[in-house]
Protein backbone atom coordinates (compact mmCIF):
# COMPACT_ATOMS: atom_id res chain seq x y z
CA UNK A 1 0.00 0.00 0.00
CA UNK A 2 1.34 3.34 -0.86
CA UNK A 3 1.42 6.21 2.24
CA UNK A 4 2.45 9.82 1.15
CA UNK A 5 5.10 10.06 3.62
CA UNK A 6 6.55 7.53 1.15
CA UNK A 7 6.76 10.19 -1.75
CA UNK A 8 10.03 12.05 -1.79
CA UNK A 9 9.70 15.67 -2.47
CA UNK A 10 12.57 17.66 -4.03
CA UNK A 11 13.60 20.11 -1.63
CA UNK A 12 17.27 21.43 -2.90
CA UNK A 13 17.69 24.60 -4.10
CA UNK A 14 14.40 25.93 -1.53
CA UNK A 15 16.66 27.78 1.09
CA UNK A 16 16.27 24.33 3.45
CA UNK A 17 18.90 24.49 6.12
CA UNK A 18 18.82 20.54 5.82
CA UNK A 19 18.98 20.14 1.83
CA UNK A 20 21.21 23.28 1.02
CA UNK A 21 24.30 22.39 3.33
CA UNK A 22 26.08 19.53 1.63
CA UNK A 23 26.83 18.98 -2.13
CA UNK A 24 24.01 18.05 -4.09
CA UNK A 25 25.44 13.64 -3.82
CA UNK A 26 24.80 13.93 -0.04
CA UNK A 27 21.68 12.38 1.47
CA UNK A 28 21.14 14.77 4.55
CA UNK A 29 19.67 13.16 7.63
CA UNK A 30 20.55 15.69 10.04
CA UNK A 31 18.61 19.09 11.49
CA UNK A 32 15.95 17.80 13.46
CA UNK A 33 12.88 18.53 10.63
CA UNK A 34 10.58 16.32 8.41
CA UNK A 35 11.12 15.86 4.40
CA UNK A 36 7.42 15.38 4.73
CA UNK A 37 4.17 17.75 3.40
CA UNK A 38 2.79 19.41 6.66
CA UNK A 39 -0.67 18.36 7.65
CA UNK A 40 -3.62 19.62 4.78
CA UNK A 41 -6.01 21.07 7.43
CA UNK A 42 -2.40 23.69 7.68
CA UNK A 43 -1.94 24.61 3.99
CA UNK A 44 -5.25 25.48 3.70
CA UNK A 45 -5.51 27.92 6.42
CA UNK A 46 -2.40 29.66 5.53
CA UNK A 47 -3.76 29.36 1.77
CA UNK A 48 -7.09 30.92 3.14
CA UNK A 49 -4.92 33.67 4.91
CA UNK A 50 -2.88 34.56 2.27
CA UNK A 51 -6.07 34.67 -0.02
CA UNK A 52 -7.22 37.90 2.31
CA UNK A 53 -3.73 39.46 1.04
CA UNK A 54 -4.04 41.98 3.47
CA UNK A 55 -1.17 41.56 6.49
CA UNK A 56 -1.14 44.44 8.43
CA UNK A 57 -0.66 44.21 12.67
CA UNK A 58 -2.46 41.40 13.72
CA UNK A 59 -4.18 40.42 17.64
CA UNK A 60 -3.60 37.41 19.03
CA UNK A 61 -6.23 35.14 16.64
CA UNK A 62 -9.42 34.41 18.06
CA UNK A 63 -9.88 30.44 19.15
CA UNK A 64 -5.73 30.04 18.73
CA UNK A 65 -6.11 29.38 22.64
CA UNK A 66 -8.61 27.58 23.07
CA UNK A 67 -7.47 25.11 20.47
CA UNK A 68 -3.75 24.97 22.63
CA UNK A 69 -5.56 24.20 25.81
CA UNK A 70 -7.93 21.16 23.99
CA UNK A 71 -4.87 19.57 22.53
CA UNK A 72 -3.32 20.00 25.79
CA UNK A 73 -6.20 18.02 27.63
CA UNK A 74 -6.85 15.38 24.87
CA UNK A 75 -3.50 14.39 23.86
CA UNK A 76 -1.63 15.23 27.37
CA UNK A 77 -4.47 14.79 29.91
CA UNK A 78 -3.37 18.31 31.11
CA UNK A 79 -5.75 20.77 32.27
CA UNK A 80 -4.02 24.25 31.94
CA UNK A 81 -5.35 27.28 32.17
CA UNK A 82 -5.70 29.93 29.47
CA UNK A 83 -4.13 32.63 31.07
CA UNK A 84 -1.18 30.28 32.23
CA UNK A 85 -0.33 30.59 28.04
CA UNK A 86 2.39 32.99 26.82
CA UNK A 87 2.84 33.06 23.46
CA UNK A 88 6.40 32.85 22.04
CA UNK A 89 8.68 32.97 18.62
CA UNK A 90 10.89 29.45 19.73
CA UNK A 91 11.28 27.51 21.94
CA UNK A 92 14.98 28.18 22.32
CA UNK A 93 14.17 31.60 22.86
CA UNK A 94 12.30 30.50 25.51
CA UNK A 95 14.91 28.92 27.51
CA UNK A 96 17.13 31.45 27.44
CA UNK A 97 14.79 33.74 28.21
CA UNK A 98 13.97 31.78 31.60
CA UNK A 99 17.81 31.50 32.28
CA UNK A 100 17.99 35.26 32.09
CA UNK A 101 14.84 36.01 34.30
CA UNK A 102 15.56 32.85 36.37
CA UNK A 103 19.32 32.39 36.27
CA UNK A 104 19.66 33.86 39.63
CA UNK A 105 18.14 33.52 43.75
CA UNK A 106 17.97 37.22 44.16
CA UNK A 107 15.40 37.35 40.99
CA UNK A 108 13.66 34.04 41.77
CA UNK A 109 13.11 35.48 45.46
CA UNK A 110 12.17 38.61 43.94
CA UNK A 111 8.88 36.94 42.54
CA UNK A 112 8.42 35.34 45.77
CA UNK A 113 9.17 32.04 44.97
CA UNK A 114 10.83 30.11 47.56
CA UNK A 115 14.08 29.26 46.62
CA UNK A 116 17.55 28.63 47.73
CA UNK A 117 20.03 31.05 49.36
CA UNK A 118 22.74 31.58 47.11
CA UNK A 119 21.27 29.86 44.25
CA UNK A 120 22.83 30.90 40.67
CA UNK A 121 23.03 28.76 37.45
CA UNK A 122 21.96 26.47 35.35
CA UNK A 123 21.75 22.43 35.10
CA UNK A 124 21.79 20.34 32.29
CA UNK A 125 21.52 16.88 31.45
CA UNK A 126 23.91 16.09 27.82
CA UNK A 127 24.35 14.52 25.51
CA UNK A 128 21.54 17.30 24.57
CA UNK A 129 20.65 19.01 22.10
CA UNK A 130 23.28 21.80 21.56
CA UNK A 131 21.63 25.19 22.34
CA UNK A 132 21.19 23.87 25.76
CA UNK A 133 25.04 23.79 25.96
CA UNK A 134 25.07 27.69 25.33
CA UNK A 135 22.34 28.50 28.06
CA UNK A 136 24.34 29.53 31.05
CA UNK A 137 27.46 31.02 28.89
CA UNK A 138 24.31 33.48 27.57
CA UNK A 139 23.02 34.35 30.22
CA UNK A 140 26.42 34.97 32.19
CA UNK A 141 25.76 31.95 35.00
CA UNK A 142 27.81 28.76 35.80
CA UNK A 143 26.24 26.08 33.77
CA UNK A 144 26.04 22.21 35.49
CA UNK A 145 26.42 18.84 34.54
CA UNK A 146 24.28 15.78 34.84
CA UNK A 147 25.47 13.50 32.23
CA UNK A 148 22.88 11.06 31.32
CA UNK A 149 24.21 7.58 31.90
CA UNK A 150 24.25 4.30 29.39
CA UNK A 151 22.71 1.02 30.06
CA UNK A 152 21.74 -1.73 27.58
CA UNK A 153 18.58 -2.74 27.05
CA UNK A 154 17.13 -5.66 25.42
CA UNK A 155 13.75 -4.99 23.48
CA UNK A 156 11.40 -7.11 21.33
CA UNK A 157 10.03 -5.15 18.54
CA UNK A 158 6.79 -7.19 17.38
CA UNK A 159 4.82 -10.34 19.04
CA UNK A 160 6.17 -13.83 18.35
CA UNK A 161 9.71 -12.07 17.46
CA UNK A 162 11.91 -14.58 18.43
CA UNK A 163 15.50 -12.24 19.21
CA UNK A 164 15.54 -9.84 21.27
CA UNK A 165 16.94 -6.71 20.03
CA UNK A 166 19.89 -5.14 22.48
CA UNK A 167 19.91 -1.33 22.34
CA UNK A 168 21.49 1.35 24.32
CA UNK A 169 19.17 3.22 26.85
CA UNK A 170 20.08 6.51 28.51
CA UNK A 171 19.10 7.17 31.98
CA UNK A 172 19.01 9.93 34.54
CA UNK A 173 21.84 9.78 37.03
CA UNK A 174 19.54 10.59 40.03
CA UNK A 175 22.42 10.16 42.53
CA UNK A 176 24.77 12.83 40.90
CA UNK A 177 21.15 14.97 40.00
CA UNK A 178 20.78 15.10 44.24
CA UNK A 179 24.88 16.03 44.48
CA UNK A 180 24.25 18.81 41.14
CA UNK A 181 21.41 19.91 42.86
CA UNK A 182 23.14 20.73 46.33
CA UNK A 183 25.46 22.60 44.01
CA UNK A 184 22.97 24.99 44.19
CA UNK A 185 21.82 25.91 40.65
CA UNK A 186 18.70 27.95 40.62
CA UNK A 187 17.35 26.50 37.20
CA UNK A 188 16.93 22.95 36.08
CA UNK A 189 16.65 22.88 32.30
CA UNK A 190 14.73 19.11 31.36
CA UNK A 191 14.81 18.34 28.02
CA UNK A 192 11.85 15.28 27.54
CA UNK A 193 10.99 13.66 25.56
CA UNK A 194 14.89 13.79 25.14
CA UNK A 195 17.04 15.17 22.30
CA UNK A 196 19.27 12.84 21.28
CA UNK A 197 18.43 10.13 22.96
CA UNK A 198 14.73 9.84 22.53
CA UNK A 199 13.77 8.94 26.11
CA UNK A 200 10.91 9.81 27.17
CA UNK A 201 10.98 9.99 30.66
CA UNK A 202 8.55 7.59 33.02
CA UNK A 203 6.05 9.03 35.64
CA UNK A 204 8.70 7.41 38.21
CA UNK A 205 11.20 9.31 36.76
CA UNK A 206 9.81 12.49 36.57
CA UNK A 207 8.56 11.99 40.23
CA UNK A 208 11.55 11.72 41.31
CA UNK A 209 13.40 14.55 39.53
CA UNK A 210 10.13 16.23 40.32
CA UNK A 211 10.86 16.10 44.36
CA UNK A 212 14.00 16.58 44.23
CA UNK A 213 13.88 20.01 42.74
CA UNK A 214 10.65 20.81 45.09
CA UNK A 215 13.31 20.33 47.95
CA UNK A 216 16.36 22.47 47.20
CA UNK A 217 13.82 24.80 45.44
CA UNK A 218 14.86 24.54 42.31
CA UNK A 219 12.80 26.58 39.10
CA UNK A 220 12.09 23.82 36.34
CA UNK A 221 12.39 24.62 32.67
CA UNK A 222 11.34 22.00 30.40
CA UNK A 223 11.59 21.77 27.07
CA UNK A 224 8.81 19.66 25.72
CA UNK A 225 8.98 20.46 22.43
CA UNK A 226 8.41 16.58 21.21
CA UNK A 227 6.10 15.73 23.45
CA UNK A 228 3.45 14.77 20.53
CA UNK A 229 6.44 12.30 19.04
CA UNK A 230 5.66 9.31 21.05
CA UNK A 231 5.72 5.56 19.96
CA UNK A 232 3.67 3.02 21.27
CA UNK A 233 4.17 1.81 24.38
CA UNK A 234 5.46 5.26 25.58
CA UNK A 235 3.17 8.23 27.17
CA UNK A 236 4.72 11.95 27.44
CA UNK A 237 3.98 13.27 30.39
CA UNK A 238 4.38 17.09 30.92
CA UNK A 239 6.78 17.26 34.05
CA UNK A 240 3.84 20.28 35.44
CA UNK A 241 1.07 17.93 35.39
CA UNK A 242 2.36 15.39 38.45
CA UNK A 243 1.48 17.88 41.30
CA UNK A 244 0.46 21.46 41.52
CA UNK A 245 3.35 22.40 43.72
CA UNK A 246 5.58 21.38 40.78
CA UNK A 247 3.45 23.06 38.28
CA UNK A 248 3.55 26.28 40.48
CA UNK A 249 7.23 26.43 39.60
CA UNK A 250 7.36 25.25 36.31
CA UNK A 251 8.06 26.93 33.20
CA UNK A 252 7.11 24.44 30.32
CA UNK A 253 8.24 25.18 26.80
CA UNK A 254 5.74 23.59 23.71
CA UNK A 255 5.04 24.09 20.00
CA UNK A 256 3.46 22.83 17.13
CA UNK A 257 6.78 22.76 15.17
CA UNK A 258 7.99 19.64 15.38
CA UNK A 259 4.76 17.96 15.81
CA UNK A 260 3.52 19.18 12.59
CA UNK A 261 7.02 20.09 10.66
CA UNK A 262 6.46 24.04 10.85
CA UNK A 263 9.77 24.66 12.70
CA UNK A 264 10.28 27.99 10.34
CA UNK A 265 6.73 29.81 10.87
CA UNK A 266 8.20 30.29 14.18
CA UNK A 267 5.44 29.49 17.01
CA UNK A 268 5.46 28.13 20.36
CA UNK A 269 4.36 28.60 23.79
CA UNK A 270 5.43 28.45 27.39
CA UNK A 271 2.72 27.31 30.52
CA UNK A 272 3.44 29.39 33.22
CA UNK A 273 0.81 28.63 35.86
CA UNK A 274 2.37 30.91 38.56
CA UNK A 275 1.25 34.69 38.16
CA UNK A 276 4.60 35.56 39.82
CA UNK A 277 6.90 34.23 37.44
CA UNK A 278 4.56 34.79 34.79
CA UNK A 279 4.88 38.11 35.71
CA UNK A 280 8.63 38.05 35.96
CA UNK A 281 9.17 36.43 32.54
CA UNK A 282 7.03 38.87 30.60
CA UNK A 283 9.00 41.45 31.84
CA UNK A 284 12.36 39.63 31.25
CA UNK A 285 10.66 39.53 27.06
CA UNK A 286 9.65 43.30 27.01
CA UNK A 287 11.62 45.25 23.90
CA UNK A 288 13.27 42.37 23.17
CA UNK A 289 11.34 39.09 22.25
CA UNK A 290 8.05 40.06 20.05
CA UNK A 291 5.34 39.12 19.15
CA UNK A 292 4.50 35.74 16.68
CA UNK A 293 3.70 36.03 13.45
CA UNK A 294 0.27 35.87 12.35
CA UNK A 295 0.99 32.68 10.01
CA UNK A 296 2.72 30.76 13.27
CA UNK A 297 -1.07 31.30 14.87
CA UNK A 298 -3.00 30.35 11.56
CA UNK A 299 -1.15 27.52 11.39
CA UNK A 300 -1.07 26.24 15.18
CA UNK A 301 -4.44 26.60 15.67
CA UNK A 302 -5.27 24.93 12.38
CA UNK A 303 -3.28 22.42 13.90
CA UNK A 304 -3.97 21.57 16.98
CA UNK A 305 -8.08 21.99 15.45
CA UNK A 306 -7.72 19.49 12.62
CA UNK A 307 -4.51 18.23 12.73
CA UNK A 308 -4.17 14.72 15.02
CA UNK A 309 -5.31 12.57 12.25
CA UNK A 310 -2.31 13.79 10.31
CA UNK A 311 0.07 13.31 13.38
CA UNK A 312 -0.94 10.14 13.95
CA UNK A 313 -0.70 8.30 10.19
CA UNK A 314 3.17 10.48 10.57
CA UNK A 315 3.82 8.62 14.02
CA UNK A 316 2.59 4.92 12.80
CA UNK A 317 5.42 5.85 9.51
CA UNK A 318 8.04 7.06 11.70
CA UNK A 319 7.24 4.11 14.17
CA UNK A 320 7.46 2.53 10.84
CA UNK A 321 11.29 3.68 9.53
CA UNK A 322 12.51 3.71 13.76
CA UNK A 323 11.86 -0.02 13.38
CA UNK A 324 13.42 -0.81 10.02
CA UNK A 325 16.24 1.10 11.35
CA UNK A 326 16.59 -0.69 14.35
CA UNK A 327 16.86 -4.01 12.45
CA UNK A 328 19.44 -2.18 9.49
CA UNK A 329 21.74 -1.35 12.59
CA UNK A 330 21.80 -4.55 14.69
CA UNK A 331 21.79 -6.85 11.29
CA UNK A 332 23.69 -5.00 9.30
CA UNK A 333 25.85 -2.27 11.00
CA UNK A 334 28.75 -4.20 13.19
CA UNK A 335 30.37 -1.92 15.77
CA UNK A 336 27.23 0.23 15.61
CA UNK A 337 24.69 0.32 18.71
CA UNK A 338 21.83 2.37 18.50
CA UNK A 339 19.29 3.74 20.70
CA UNK A 340 15.36 2.59 20.63
CA UNK A 341 13.77 6.13 20.11
CA UNK A 342 10.83 6.09 22.40
CA UNK A 343 9.94 9.37 21.21
CA UNK A 344 11.11 11.91 18.56
CA UNK A 345 12.34 10.98 14.97
CA UNK A 346 15.80 11.34 15.92
CA UNK A 347 18.53 7.92 16.22
CA UNK A 348 21.56 8.16 17.95
CA UNK A 349 24.17 6.00 17.02
CA UNK A 350 27.33 4.95 18.88
CA UNK A 351 30.06 4.06 16.79
CA UNK A 352 33.04 3.45 19.17
CA UNK A 353 32.95 -0.51 18.20
CA UNK A 354 33.67 0.82 14.46
CA UNK A 355 36.14 3.56 15.77
CA UNK A 356 38.17 0.87 17.62
CA UNK A 357 38.97 -1.10 14.69
CA UNK A 358 39.83 1.63 12.57
CA UNK A 359 40.36 4.88 14.39
CA UNK A 360 42.27 6.40 11.77
CA UNK A 361 39.34 6.76 9.49
CA UNK A 362 37.64 8.57 12.02
CA UNK A 363 40.22 11.38 12.65
CA UNK A 364 38.23 14.38 11.60
CA UNK A 365 35.29 13.59 13.66
CA UNK A 366 32.09 10.44 13.50
CA UNK A 367 30.12 12.38 11.22
CA UNK A 368 33.34 13.34 9.06
CA UNK A 369 33.70 9.67 8.47
CA UNK A 370 30.09 9.18 7.09
CA UNK A 371 29.87 12.52 4.85
CA UNK A 372 33.26 11.50 3.18
CA UNK A 373 32.55 7.86 2.95
CA UNK A 374 29.11 7.46 2.50
CA UNK A 375 28.00 10.71 1.55
CA UNK A 376 25.46 10.91 4.10
CA UNK A 377 24.86 14.33 6.42
CA UNK A 378 24.69 13.60 10.48
CA UNK A 379 24.88 15.21 13.29
CA UNK A 380 28.43 15.02 15.10
CA UNK A 381 27.95 13.75 18.47
CA UNK A 382 30.29 15.64 20.31
CA UNK A 383 28.20 18.47 19.92
CA UNK A 384 26.00 17.40 21.90
CA UNK A 385 28.07 18.07 24.82
CA UNK A 386 29.57 15.32 27.33
CA UNK A 387 28.60 11.73 26.25
CA UNK A 388 28.70 12.60 22.59
CA UNK A 389 32.01 11.35 21.16
CA UNK A 390 32.22 8.50 19.58
CA UNK A 391 28.36 8.96 18.52
CA UNK A 392 26.31 10.41 15.51
CA UNK A 393 22.67 11.55 15.30
CA UNK A 394 20.38 10.16 12.31
CA UNK A 395 17.11 11.79 11.41
CA UNK A 396 14.73 9.22 10.23
CA UNK A 397 11.90 11.47 9.63
CA UNK A 398 11.99 10.90 5.26
CA UNK A 399 10.42 8.73 3.38
CA UNK A 400 11.46 5.29 3.93
CA UNK A 401 13.27 5.21 0.47
CA UNK A 402 15.83 7.84 1.62
CA UNK A 403 16.47 5.80 4.87
CA UNK A 404 17.50 2.63 2.66
CA UNK A 405 19.58 5.00 0.35
CA UNK A 406 21.65 6.25 3.12
CA UNK A 407 21.67 3.06 5.34
CA UNK A 408 22.90 1.21 2.00
CA UNK A 409 25.70 3.93 1.59
CA UNK A 410 26.72 3.56 5.35
CA UNK A 411 27.17 -0.29 4.95
CA UNK A 412 29.28 -0.12 2.03
CA UNK A 413 31.35 2.69 3.56
CA UNK A 414 31.65 0.03 7.05
CA UNK A 415 32.41 -2.33 5.44
CA UNK A 416 35.35 -0.84 3.04
CA UNK A 417 37.03 0.29 6.60
CA UNK A 418 36.42 -3.43 8.32
CA UNK A 419 37.98 -4.93 5.14
CA UNK A 420 41.12 -2.59 5.13
CA UNK A 421 41.45 -3.21 9.23
CA UNK A 422 41.32 -6.92 8.63
CA UNK A 423 43.66 -7.14 5.58
CA UNK A 424 46.04 -4.80 7.77
CA UNK A 425 46.13 -7.37 10.55
C1 LIG B 1 14.77 19.90 22.33
C2 LIG B 1 14.59 21.02 21.34
N1 LIG B 1 14.26 22.25 21.77
C3 LIG B 1 14.08 23.27 20.91
C4 LIG B 1 14.24 23.10 19.55
C5 LIG B 1 14.07 24.26 18.62
O1 LIG B 1 12.99 25.03 19.02
P1 LIG B 1 12.63 26.42 18.32
O2 LIG B 1 12.89 26.24 16.85
O3 LIG B 1 11.19 26.62 18.64
O4 LIG B 1 13.51 27.45 18.92
C6 LIG B 1 14.60 21.84 19.06
C7 LIG B 1 14.83 21.64 17.62
O5 LIG B 1 15.37 20.66 17.18
C8 LIG B 1 14.77 20.78 19.97
O6 LIG B 1 15.07 19.54 19.56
Amino acid sequence: MTNIFDHPIDRRGTDSEKWDRYDPDVLPLWVADMDFPSAEPIVQALGERIEHRVFGYTNEIRGLREAILAWLEERHRWKVKAEDIVFLPGVVVGFNLTARAFGTASIVRSVSIPTATEARGVLIQPPVYPPFLSVGKNAGIPLFENPLIRVKDRTTESEGDPQPAEHIKYEIDLDHFRTCLNQRPSLFLLCNPHNPVGRVYTRAELEVIADVCLKTKTLICSDEIHADLVFSGHTHIPIASIDPDIANRTITLMAPSKTFNIPSLEFAFAVIPNPQLRKQFQEARRGLVGEVNLFGMVAAKAAYKNGAPWLDEVLQYLEGNRDYLKRYVQERLPGIGMNNPEGTYLAWLNCEGLIEKSPEAFQSGTAAFFLEHARVGLNEGTTFGTGGEGCVRLNFACPRSTLQEALIRMEDAVKRITLRASTAC
